[in-house]
């Protein structure tokens, strides 16, 4: 293939993999967004593959069957729910690719020629960066897997390992960049996988999901680099999109909890602000219900709204939900959906669920359309939320949650929630809500307790 249309090949795919995220930006939208994106993504490996710097395929077949058949196996073995670990481990495979990358093609140049500055800068930047994506994301995936210890470590003597172990790197980098060598770059290797270790090690696995998606846009930022080493415009285009969108998608997630980059990096949430004792919020003050009463109140309601939150997708209820909102249609209820940016445990995490279950888009209001109609609503299901409805967020400002933004769902004429147990949320504080005048409890895994409510319901 000529040069003109391989770079002609690369322009078509990376304006593919712009239309496709634009698409994935909203739901209408995000199939045909994602099926764009695959489509950008074939055409990249088309083009590659018949690129003419490539002298035999036997090693690139190998890899595409071995990759495949673990790629097809985790995309229908993985839950839901492993989601975030999944996303995780594909990170820390990103930044490995740029950090082989880097080093072969560095290697190579080194035995013919001395390096230029930019072949020199980009390596130091790829080896750092890779190397901090890989042994990051793979404690991160420990984390979420349970696999090694999941708490939130903030001394100071981490902190000053860290720093250390962080100025090593830059210095190495630097090293490399000015004098470019093979033993600048092992040692620049070796420190930037202990850094990404040292780095996320600390972090509660609460935090991790806000770390994933750093580490999803440092895997870009790392492919970036690795582009400028092969001169691969595509690999620039692409990996610049992933640095991006991954830092938009980490400011957001950070707004949506009020906590900054800088907290969920070097803080811990347990380690700020005054928590008050679960005994002390809900003695005497709790209200159990059963499936039956919580029909009575539907069956004259006007208007309900659901907020579902992680206990939703652990107890797989969305199905469940999607029934009780039809029976209540059919009674000519309104139904409304409130949801907020970080219920669940990933970006997206409820829209996706509730997509699942075929519950139209219109129906999903975000937390600042819904927030000053909860006065006008004569229910409220909270399925398995806890963080994002706890009142303390907004009314104590010594709350380890305090200022982040959160659904007014306590303002409604009458709220139910859904959950097991009085326990805490990701955050581990007490929640006022289920002590409320207004609240009721009903305790039980949430897909059993809304098919009860819908089977009650219809009973009446
Ligand atoms: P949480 O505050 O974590 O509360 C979830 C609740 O679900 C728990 O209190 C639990 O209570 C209940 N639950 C668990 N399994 C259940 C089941 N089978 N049936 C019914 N209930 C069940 O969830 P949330 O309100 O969605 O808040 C999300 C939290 O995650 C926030 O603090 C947020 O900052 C954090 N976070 C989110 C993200 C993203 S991107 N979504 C990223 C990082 C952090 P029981 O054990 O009593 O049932």
């Amino acid at each position: 293939m000529s040069d003109e249309l391989i770079q002609f090949g690369y322009l078509v795919a990376a304006v593919l993999f712009i239309l496709g995220i634009r698409g994935l930006a909203r739901p209408r939208t995000a199939v045909r967004g994602n099926k764009l994106g695959s489509l950008g993504m074939l055409v990249a490996v088309v083009v590659t593959l018949t690129d003419n710097d490539i002298i035999g395929y036997g090693a690139i077949v190998g890899g595409l069957v071995v990759g495949t058949a673990i790629g097809v196996l985790l995309a229908t073995r993985v839950q839901m729910t492993g989601m975030p670990q999944l996303v995780a481990l594909f990170n820390g495979f990103g930044g490995a690719a740029s950090l082989l990358v880097a080093a072969a093609g560095f290697i190579e140049v080194l035995d013919v020629v001395e390096p230029d500055l930019e072949t020199s800068v980009a390596t130091a930047a790829a080896l750092a960066i890779g190397g901090v994506t890989l042994t990051g994301s793979i404690v991160a995936f420990g984390k979420l897997q349970e696999l090694v210890g999941g708490g939130a470590v903030a001394s100071a003597p981490l902190r000053v390992l860290n720093i250390a172990v962080a100025v090593a790197t830059i210095v190495f980098g630097v090293g490399l960049a000015a004098d470019p060598a093979r033993w600048w770059m092992w040692a620049l290797v070796a420190v930037s996988l202990v850094l990404g270790v040292t780095l996320v090690a600390p972090i509660g696995g609460a935090d991790m999901p806000v770390v994933i998606a750093l580490l999803n846009s440092l895997s870009g930022l790392a492919a970036a680099a690795a582009g400028f080493i092969l001169d691969n415009s595509l690999l620039i285009i692409a990996g610049s999109l992933v640095g991006a969108s991954g830092l938009i998608l980490t400011g957001i997630m950070c707004r949506a909890m009020n906590r900054t980059l800088v907290n969920v990096l070097f803080g811990s949430i347990e380690s700020s602000g005054v928590t008050a004792d679960a005994d002390e919020v809900y003695a005497g003050r709790v209200t159990s219900s059963s499936a039956d009463d919580v029909a009575l109140l539907l069956e004259t309601a006007n208007r309900v709204a659901m907020v579902p939150g992680y206990g939703m997708a652990v107890a797989q209820a969305q199905h469940a939900v999607r029934d009780l909102t039809r029976a209540l249609q059919e009674r000519d209820v309104e139904v409304v959906f409130g949801i907020h940016p970080v219920a669940g445990r990933m970006p997206g995490h409820m829209n996706v669920l509730l997509a699942e279950a075929e519950i139209p888009y219109e129906q999903l209001l975000e937390m600042d359309t819904i927030n000053p109609t909860f006065d006008r609503t004569d229910v409220v299901i909270v399925i398995g939320a806890n963080d994002v409805v706890n009142p303390e967020a907004r009314e104590n400002p010594d709350s380890p949650i305090a200022g982040m933004p959160i659904l007014d769902v306590d303002k409604a004429r009458t709220v139910v929630v859904v959950k097991r147990s009085l326990s805490p949320g990701f955050a581990g504080i007490p929640n006022p809500l289920f002590a409320g005048d207004n609240t009721l409890m009903l305790f039980g895994d949430g897909r059993a307790a809304v098919e009860d409510m819908t089977k009650a319901l219809a009973e009446l």
